[in-house]
C-alpha cells in the first residue's frame, strides 16, 4: 500500500526572493488588465476574461469513502449546491477558434467549517484549468513570463519569438496545444497542490457520461464561429444534462510529486485520481444575459478563501493568494459594482 504524505505546515518551502517576485507578478497583471481596460473601456479579469458559459449544478459526496479519502468536505455525506463559470484563460478576448486553456470555477454553497478569508462566507472555491500541469510552476519562471506578456501587451508575434527564444519554449507554449474542443469534453485540473485535510492532493474534474467522452473526438476548426465555446454549450445543455466525478490524486512522493513546481505531472500510476464526489450539470441556458452580467461584473472565485484545512500550497499559490483580491477589487471598482460573496443557490439569476 502506498504511503499518503501527511499534511503539515512545513511541507512548503519560501522561493527566493519570493516577497518581491510576488509584488512584481502582482503588478504586472494589474499592467496588462489596464491595457485590456484601455480597449474594451469595461474591466474584465486579469486573466480568464472571456466567460464562456454559467452554470449552476448539484456537487454529491461519494458514499463510504476510505479514511484517506474521506476529508474535510468530503468526510462525510452532502450534497451541495453549485455555481460555475467556465472561461478561456489568458486576460485578452480571444477568438474561440484560436486554441487556449480554458478554466472552470465552481462555488459550493453551504460549505461548513472553518474558512481562510474570516468573512463569515459559507462557500468554498474550487479553481480548475484543462491541463494537468502548469507551465508557469513558480513565481521565478511566473514572474519571467508575466514581464514578457505585460512587455508585448499589443504584440502577439513578438512576445511568441521571445517565448520562443526561452529554453523552456516548449512547456510555456503547450497551452496553444492543447485539443480545441467541447467545453463539456474536457478534464479540469488543478493543477498545483492543496491541503487535503490530513494530507495533500491535486485535484481533477472528468467528464463521465459517453455523450460527453464524444464531444473530445471533435476539435474546432477555421470553418466554425468565433464565439463558437459557447454556442456549443448553449446546444448541449438546451437538450441534456452534463456531468462530471471530481477525483483527487494523492502525493504519496514529496520528490517526485513536488509541492514547489506546478509544471510536474504527478504520476498517476504511482498515485490515480480517485473518485470522492460527483457533478452534475442539468439542462438550462448557460448564457441569458442576467447570468452573464452577473457571472462577468458581480461574481468573484478565491482559491484562498474557502475551507482552511482545503487550503492551497505552493509558490504558485501564494501568489495567488494576493492577484485574485487585486483583480477582482479593480474590476469592481472600474465597473462601479459592489463586491458581494453569495450565500445561497437562489442569488445566482437564471
Ligand atoms: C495554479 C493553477 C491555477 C488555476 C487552476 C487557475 C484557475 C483560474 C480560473 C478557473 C479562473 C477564473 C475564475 C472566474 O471564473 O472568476 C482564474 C482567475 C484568475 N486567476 Fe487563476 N488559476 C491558476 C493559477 C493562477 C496564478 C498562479 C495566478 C496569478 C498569480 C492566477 C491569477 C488569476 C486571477 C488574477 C484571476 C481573476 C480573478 C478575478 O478577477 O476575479 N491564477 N484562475
Amino acid at each position: 500500500m502506498n504511503a499518503y504524505v501527511r499534511f503539515s505546515e512545513d511541507l512548503e518551502v519560501e522561493q527566493p526572493d519570493e516577497d518581491a517576485k510576488i509584488r512584481d507578478i502582482v503588478e504586472l497583471l494589474a499592467a496588462t488588465n489596464r491595457a485590456t481596460f484601455e480597449s474594451v473601456r469595461h474591466a474584465k479579469r486579469d486573466t480568464h476574461a472571456k466567460g464562456q458559459g454559467f452554470v449552476k449544478g448539484t456537487l454529491t459526496v461519494v458514499d463510504d469513502l476510505p479514511p484517506e479519502l474521506a476529508q474535510s468536505l468530503f468526510a462525510g455525506p452532502g450534497r451541495y449546491p453549485v455555481v460555475i463559470r467556465l472561461a478561456t484563460e489568458p486576460g485578452a478576448m480571444l477568438d474561440d477558434r484560436q486554441p487556449a486553456a480554458r478554466g472552470l470555477a465552481m462555488k459550493v454553497f453551504g460549505v461548513p467549517g472553518d474558512k481562510m478569508a474570516g468573512d463569515g462566507r459559507t462557500t468554498h472555491d474550487f479553481l480548475f484549468n484543462n491541463c494537468p500541469i502548469l507551465p508557469l510552476a513558480e513565481v521565478t519562471t511566473y514572474r519571467e513570463i508575466q514581464a514578457l506578456r505585460a512587455h508585448y501587451v499589443d504584440d502577439p508575434d513578438g512576445l511568441a519569438d521571445a517565448i520562443a527564444a526561452r529554453d523552456d519554449a516548449e512547456l510555456q507554449t503547450l497551452f496553444e496545444r492543447l485539443p480545441n474542443i467541447h467545453l463539456l469534453g474536457n478534464a479540469y485540473y488543478s493543477q498545483s497542490a492543496f491541503r487535503y485535510g490530513d494530507y495533500v492532493v491535486k485535484y481533477g474534474l472528468f467528464p463521465n457520461t459517453d455523450a460527453q467522452r464524444a464531444l473530445a473526438e471533435r476539435e474546432i476548426d477555421a470553418d466554425d464561429p468565433p464565439g463558437v465555446l459557447t454556442e456549443w454549450l448553449r446546444d448541449y445543455l438546451a437538450a441534456a444534462e452534463a456531468g462530471f466525478d471530481f477525483r483527487v490524486q494523492l502525493q504519496t512522493d514529496p520528490r517526485t510529486m513536488p509541492i514547489e513546481d506546478a509544471s510536474v505531472d504527478w504520476d498517476q500510476r504511482a498515485s490515480p485520481y480517485r473518485t470522492v464526489a460527483r457533478l452534475h450539470i442539468p439542462a438550462q441556458d448557460p448564457f441569458t444575459p442576467e447570468r452573464r452580467v452577473y457571472s462577468e461584473d458581480i461574481l468573484s472565485f478565491d482559491p484562498w478563501a474557502g475551507r482552511a484545512d482545503l487550503r492551497p500550497l505552493g509558490s504558485i499559490n501564494r501568489v495567488r493568494a494576493k492577484a485574485y483580491r487585486a483583480s477582482s477589487t479593480f474590476r469592481h471598482r472600474m465597473n462601479a459594482r459592489a463586491e458581494h460573496e453569495p450565500e445561497h443557490i437562489d442569488e445566482i439569476p437564471d
